[in-house]
């Protein structure tokens, strides 16, 4: 008398397995396998990320699971099969990708998201649906072993893609975590909040992974975490980063120059700016001063306002006027 969800898990437990052997060991798995090598995967990285490969088939894992006695209607709504409605019979969700187990953050696996090894195929990565063992807004990829080292650091860099929690693990950045895409939570910030106060942010170096990080960022420090975003050239994903110029630079050059929220910024409204040129130089003050005027914290407010001073050669006073103004205006 096992409830559904022990059920799901237990399919998912025997699945993993097998995707993890036909990736390892079969001559099907052997393209999928070349493909991770290429990447920088070692069998190491392999193992220790219980990485697999479904089968280039409409019926194999519902012919496993069928023959392990699993009901199918209850594997559909594990998100594994699907089912033609017509005609009430199951098929394969994961075909021909290869898969990453998804875990709770006691580390059972309650989905998978399957990446195409093929770059014309989408979506590129097809992940479970949510299901009654799988809440996508709760899961933070690689939590239940980074858990520990997140612990021992007092500190956690959060990632967007599997590929880039990996690739920092393998850099010997074990407390190293992603959200699934770039949508973070209120239940993820939750989560971290309650393990650590020091998060650094490591989206891709894409307009999307920019406002992705500024977001986070903020809902982070709303929650009480001392935040900074790590940035890389233009384009770059940590993963990539990694492979191309090693892990020590990405722990020197990446993880231990992030910035500040405030210097990031910065940084980014400066970004195509002339700032030998006058008019240029006052927008970029004020831009700069109306997002000091938003921080909470007073010490800080005066901080950037005593660097941008300095930097500029204005008054202080000037300055402190301007950021009133803005601050009145906000609240
Ligand atoms: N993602 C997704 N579905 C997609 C594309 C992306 O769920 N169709 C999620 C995945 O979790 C992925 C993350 O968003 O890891 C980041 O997306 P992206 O930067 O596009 O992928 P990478 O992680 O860089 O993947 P790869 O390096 O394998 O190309
Ligand atoms: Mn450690
Ligand atoms: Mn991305
Ligand atoms: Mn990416
Ligand atoms: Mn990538």
């Amino acid at each position: 008398k096992n409830s559904d969800a022990s059920i799901m898990l237990e399919a998912h437990e025997l699945l993993k397995k097998f995707y993890h052997h036909l990736l390892l060991n079969t001559k099907e798995g052997q393209p999928a396998l070349d493909y991770l090598t290429d990447r920088g995967f070692t069998r190491e990285i392999i193992e220790k990320f219980e990485i697999g490969y479904s089968l280039d088939s409409w019926d194999f894992a519902t012919k496993f699971l069928q023959k392990r006695g699993f009901r199918l209607e209850l594997m559909e709504r594990a998100g594994l099969l699907i089912k033609k409605e017509n005609a009430g019979t199951f098929f394969d969700r994961f075909r021909n990708r290869i898969m990453f187990p998804i875990w709770d953050h006691q580390g059972k696996t309650i989905a998978f998201s399957g990446r195409v090894l093929d770059k014309s195929q989408e979506p590129k990565y097809l992940n479970s649906p949510e299901s009654i063992i799988f809440n996508k807004s709760k899961t933070l990829y690689n939590f239940h072993q980074a858990r520990l080292h997140i612990r021992k650091h007092q500190q956690v860099v959060l990632f967007e893609g599997f590929a880039d929690v990996i690739a920092s693990d393998k850099a010997d950045v074990p407390y190293s975590i992603g959200t699934m895409g770039t949508s973070l939570t209120d239940e993820h910030v939750k989560i971290i909040r309650r393990n650590v106060e020091s998060v650094i942010i490591c989206y891709d170096s894409d307009q999307a992974g920019l406002n992705a990080a500024l977001r986070a960022s903020d809902m982070l420090t709303e929650a009480g975490c001392y935040v900074k975003i790590a940035r890389m050239p233009d384009g770059m994903d940590p993963d990539d980063y990694i492979n191309k110029f090693g892990k020590d630079k990405f722990k020197n050059d990446v993880i231990g120059a992030s910035l500040t929220i405030m210097a990031f910024k910065m940084q980014y409204l400066r970004r195509g700016k002339n700032l030998q040129n006058e008019g240029e130089r006052i927008r970029y003050i004020e831009e700069v001063v109306r997002e000091i005027s938003s921080l909470e914290k007073a010490v800080e407010r005066d901080h950037y306002l005593r660097q941008l001073a300095s930097e500029f050669s204005i008054s202080l006073d000037a300055l402190k006027q301007q950021q009133l103004q803005y601050y009145k205006a906000e609240r």
